[in-house]
Formats: structure tokens, sequence, C-alpha cells
């Protein structure tokens, strides 16, 4: 039968390269493959237990719903829907915007917002309007592996700092600028993000939240705040956003606009990727800039799927709170489902890697981190039967640092699929790996013996490696359509 992932083409050849090599940017040279791409497509493959991508389970929702809410959009809409947009985005997705800023305890101005196609848009258009070849961006190491392509393509120079169970440690960061300063070189921005990092699982603390303000307001650096996750909280308090308490230093005499964080949403892990709708928050002078750099990529983001979202931000809930909106309710939910999710991981990796392996504990998000030494996670992939995780080499730059981690998504798939997943690796790793963390600091030293791991095929995270995962059979239980957890939010 032919997977989706068959239409993807195979490398071209080297003389083939060769033949366009002179026409080709020089930007092209930075351009590595995601491994996220690489992951799309396998977490098509049937007999593949996906651990790997960034998916939130979208067979949580409801198809009745989703099937009136694109009638009501095609009847009432229609000329609108089919149209172009504004590339600001469109009134009614923005008023949604604002709602969820809300609910993330931040305050924003309309006119400082703009709507993208998807999260990752906000990112490559910083990068546009930011980025010069050689310029320096700092991030957090591990990062976002989605990142680490867009940053190569625009030629940055970016420089990471290790995160430990707090986040990225601002003395450090000052460190880096110090010496950067001292280089005469200033950062173009600071790329976070603050909560359940993507892969980290970690948070940054209230403390560091306060001092990176303070840090970027004393050297005039701006800050790419990516907050994907932070209303799937699983436990504890929610923290204040960057951007509110950059807002709350600020010169602007509104109160609620910030000078220099620019904030990135999405819709995509509360509602759905597939819509491809996110937005940034900027200051004015960049979001000018986004704008202008929006114009030249794509005009505007699809005018159906933000009437979609407007529709559906329109509908009342069902629960016993009847002035509290279905998207809240489907939050909630999520919620509820993903913190047992999460459960199940930490259960199962105590299970088979107790002793052997550390793992960050996330209080919410998708992923959590686990770290294998003396294992090459790369490898492990390239051997892994019937199971995907992204290795942690791709959260890094140098493409080398972060082999022994892997990030292990416990959000897209049903529960027996985790605990098998966890088992699938579990069997490829021999029995005395020792593992560190390196984000917990709970280094476990059971023995200092070698992973029972193939070192024929070396680092790079490239279609070859990946395309070899592989054969075991899949169980009915993980069928693509997840039948086992349609409407199961209250499982
Ligand atoms: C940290 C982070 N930023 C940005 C994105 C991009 O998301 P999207 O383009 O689907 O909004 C993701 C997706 O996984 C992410 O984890």
């Amino acid at each position: 039968m032919r997977g989706q992932d068959d239409r993807r083409r195979a490398r071209p050849a080297a003389h083939e390269l060769a033949r366009y090599e002179e026409l080709f940017a020089a930007r092209t040279r930075g351009m590595k493959s995601s491994a996220m791409r690489e992951m799309m497509a396998l977490t098509e493959r049937p007999d593949v237990i996906s651990l790997a991508g960034g998916l939130p389970d979208t067979s949580t929702f409801a198809p009745e719903l989703y099937a009136k809410l694109m009638s009501q959009v095609a009847a009432e809409s229609t000329a609108r829907a089919l149209q172009y947009g504004p590339t600001e985005g469109m009134a009614a997705a923005v008023d949604c915007i604002v709602q969820v800023m809300a609910a993330e305890q931040t305050v924003v101005d309309p006119a400082n917002v703009i709507v993208t196609t998807g999260g990752q848009q906000v990112i490559d258009l910083v990068c546009k309007a930011l980025i010069d070849p050689g310029d320096v961006i700092v991030a957090e190491a591990p990062t976002y592996p989605g990142a680490v392509p867009t940053f190569g393509a625009y030629q940055a120079d970016v420089v990471q700092i290790e995160m430990d169970s707090d986040g990225m440690p601002i003395d450090e960061l000052e460190s880096v600028l110090d010496r950067l300063a001292g280089e005469g070189r200033r950062p173009k921005f600071i790329y976070t993000i603050p909560n359940f990092q993507n892969p980290g699982g970690v948070t940054m603390s209230l403390p560091r939240r306060r001092r990176l303000v303070e840090v970027a307001r004393e050297r005039e650096l701006l800050v790419l705040e990516d907050n994907p996750y932070g209303l799937l909280r699983y436990e504890g308090e929610p923290l204040p956003t960057l951007y509110s308490l950059d807002a709350s230093l600020g010169t602007g005499d509104d109160g609620v606009s910030s000078d220099l964080v620019i904030y990135l949403g999405t819709f995509s892990k509360i509602l759905s990727p597939g819509l491809r709708l996110g937005w940034a928050v900027a200051p004015h002078a960049v979001l000018e800039k986004l704008n202008l750099g929006k114009q030249g990529a794509d005009l505007c983001s699809s005018p159906m799927t933000q009437l979609f979202v407007s529709a559906y931000f329109a509908e009342p809930g069902t629960g016993a709170h009847p002035a509290r909106p279905a998207w809240i309710e489907y939050v909630e939910g999520l919620r509820d489902l993903y913190r047992r999710r999460r459960d199940v991981m930490l259960q199962a990796l105590q299970e088979h890697f107790g002793g052997r392996a550390s793992w960050t504990r996330p209080e919410g998000g998708l992923f959590i981190w686990a770290t294998l030494d003396g294992v090459d996670t790369t490898d492990l992939m390239g051997r892994s039967k019937g199971v995907a995780f992204v290795p942690g080499r791709s959260a890094y730059i140098d493409g080398d640092s972060g082999k022994s981690s892997m990030r292990l998504n416990f959000a897209g798939v049903p529960d027996e699929d985790i605990r098998e997943g966890i088992q699938r690796i579990a069997a490829i790793v021999s029995p005395d790996t020792r593992l560190m963390g390196t984000l917990t600091g709970s280094a476990q030293t059971t023995s200092g013996g070698a992973a029972e791991v193939d070192s024929g095929t070396s680092g790079e995270t490239d279609d070859a490696g990946l395309a070899e995962v592989l054969e075991l059979p899949r169980r009915e239980v993980s069928d693509p359509a997840h039948p086992s957890t349609r409407h199961s939010l209250d499982r």
C-alpha cells in the first residue's frame, strides 16, 4: 500500500546537485532538513508508534462540531472565506487571540497583533526582519528543533545556553552577553520557550523571568518569547508571560504594550495544527517589518481557518458553567487527557529505565526529555523497530551536542502506545546502559558499561538514517484515527 510518505522524493544525487550548484544562494548551505519534517513522514506509517512529532491529539475534537463550524463558515461567510484577507489578520481572528492572551493573563492591544500561518511563520518572519548572515541569536540548549533549520536558513550564529530545571540560567546569559559585547557583537534577539520547553520540558522560574526582562531592558535586547504550551499546564500555578512582565515596566502609555518582547502564540496545540494559525504580538516598529515580510511570504493567512476559529470561539460551552465557552472546555479536557498520558509515560520510563536513565518531569506541554548516557540516540533511532522519537542532536545547532538525549511526545498517542513505545525503546538499549540527566541534574551512575548500540552509523539526522525506522506491526489500538481516543477527553 502506498503511504503518504512514499510521495517524498529521494534526495538528489551528487551529479544532480552539481548541475544547479552555482545557481543556489549561499544561504541554502545553511539549510538542513528539519528532523521534524522527517518525523512527520514517519508518523504517518501505521506500523510505527510515534513519540516523535509535536502532535496534539486532534482525534479528541468532536467531528460533529467540526462539521457544524465548517458548514456555518461556508454558508454564512462564503465570499469572505474564499477571498484574500488583510495581511495583519482578520479582526474576528484577532479578537480570539486577545481572548487566548487574556487566558494567559496577558492583556494585549489588538493593534499589536499580527495573525500568521502558524507560530513557525513567526520564527521565520522574525529572522527575516532581524537577521543578516552572521548575526547572533541566543537560544536555550536544547532548543526547539523546528527553529534550528530556520536559524540556519538565515545564516544566524546561534549561541546556545544549557538549561537546568529552572530553564535558562540568566547569570549564564549575562556572561555570554558580556563575552559577545567584548567582541563588539550585540545579539539580534534572545529566543526562549519559557513554558514546558520544547524539547526540554522545563519551565523558566519567575525570578528568572523577571531577571531576563531586566537584562533585556538594561541592554536593549529583543526577546522572542515562544509560548505554544502555556495553557497546557497540568499542575502548579501559571507564571506571567515575559511579554506582560516587560509591558508592566514599559514606557508605553497604555501599560500593556511591551517594548522588547516579541510574543509568539499559536492555535496549534490548543485547537489544531491543521488550521495553520498563529500570531505575534510585537512592538509597533517590529510589527511593521513582520507585516512587510509576511506580504512577501504569503500575503495573508487563510481567511477560511480564521473564520473557523472565530465561529469556534463563539460556541458556548456545554458543561456546568454556561458562561464558559467551548474552547475553554476543550482546553480543560486536553489538560486532563495529557496530564494522564504524561503520568503514563513517566511510569513507563520508571519501569523500563529506572536507575539507568534520567528524564524531566514537565508540569505541562507535550514533551519529556530523556537522557541515556553512553547511547547515541540518532543511532538508536536508526536501529529502533516500530517506534519513533526525536534524537537530541536536532535540538542543538552544532549537530553533535545532545546526542545521548531524546524528545518523547506523550500527548499524541493513547496510553497503550506510550507503554509499548517506551518498551520498544528499552528493548534496543542494553540493560547495562548508564543514563544521566542534563536538565534534572539527577545523574544515575549504576554502571559504566557502554550501550549496546551499533556505532556504525554516525551523527546526522538524515533521510537515510530515519528511512530505516521500521518494522514491527502496530497493534489495532494505534490506528491512525485513534478510534480508542476519539471523544475520550474524559478518560
Ligand atoms: C516551541 C514551538 N514553537 C513553534 C512551533 C510551531 O507551531 P505551529 O507553526 O504549528 O504554530 C512549535 C510546534 O511544535 C513549537 O513547539
